[in-house]
């Protein structure tokens, strides 16, 4: 690499000498933090309990199975579900580094900050995920807005917090609204999940009891091939029409209609 030093104009002497000195100076800053977020990693790696990279693994076979048809997506849910209640809710916490998280955490006034992590490199832990992932972060009284989704199948564990939470199985699509059913409406607190499969508890609203709050998600995407429609959210205003049933005949709204009323 060509270095700054060899910029050198014997016209600048003073400015290159502070050139060279910031160039050097920031190289070891960089160096050293290089060398700490190895040594943390590897530390960190050193320390991982080696049930939580069995149950990582598990949790991907589960996802492959699911992403293959090879398994039903309502059975996904249950051996999810399960998978889930499983977990020792510290070690988890601790795999997933969940304290610096906390600290870099910035919930917005509004809705909910989705936060990236990874896990650690560890001795039986799967190298390649079939799902995505990521945190949400709330402040009190904030939310992960109602939604569905198409194609897809998604689960959770309350990290930290209360939430109540509530799901709907999603019946009927019409041009405007949906038809919905709720399934699920209570408080949820550390270390219980739910989930959300095309099948079953499509339509959810997570809302923060207490702040900060946490939700570890993932999600597998074209679980569905045979489904056309484009995968993402699809908003909704549960408190809609009630219909013969117990159901909801809910709006569409857009996401902005969906952050003013539930964010
Ligand atoms: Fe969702």
């Amino acid at each position: 690499m060509k270095s700054d030093l060899s910029d050198h104009s014997p016209s600048q002497p003073a400015l290159l000498t502070r050139r060279a000195f910031t160039t050097q100076s920031v190289h070891a800053l960089l160096t050293f933090s290089l060398i700490q977020t190895l040594c943390r990693r590897e530390l960190f790696a050193a320390s991982v309990n080696p049930q939580m990279a069995s149950w990582l693994k598990d949790v991907n076979q589960l996802a492959e199975s699911l992403k293959h048809q090879t398994l039903d997506q309502k059975v996904w849910q249950t051996k999810i579900e399960t998978l889930f209640r499983q977990v020792d809710l510290p070690e988890l916490l601790k795999f997933i580094d969940f304290d610096q998280i906390d600290k870099r955490a910035n919930p917005p006034k509004n809705g909910a900050q989705s936060i990236r992590f990874d896990y650690p490199k560890a001795e039986g832990a799967p190298t390649k995920l079939v799902f995505g992932q990521q945190i949400f972060a709330l402040r009190k009284d904030r939310s992960v807005v109602p939604h569905g989704h198409n194609n897809m199948a998604t689960a959770f564990i309350i990290l930290k917090g209360e939430f109540q939470g509530k799901h709907y199985d999603r019946l009927e699509d019409e041009k405007d609204h949906m038809i919905i059913k709720p399934t699920i409406d209570r408080k949820f607190t550390p270390g219980e999940c739910s989930s959300v499969s095309d099948y079953k508890d499509n339509v959810h609203w997570f809302k923060a009891l207490t702040g900060p709050a946490y939700i570890f998600n993932l999600h597998i995407l074209d679980v569905s091939p045979a489904n056309e429609k484009r995968t993402g959210r699809l908003y909704v205003d549960p408190n809609g029409e009630k219909v013969a049933g117990g159901r909801i005949r809910a709006r569409r709204i857009d996401d902005e209609e969906a952050h003013r009323l539930y964010g």
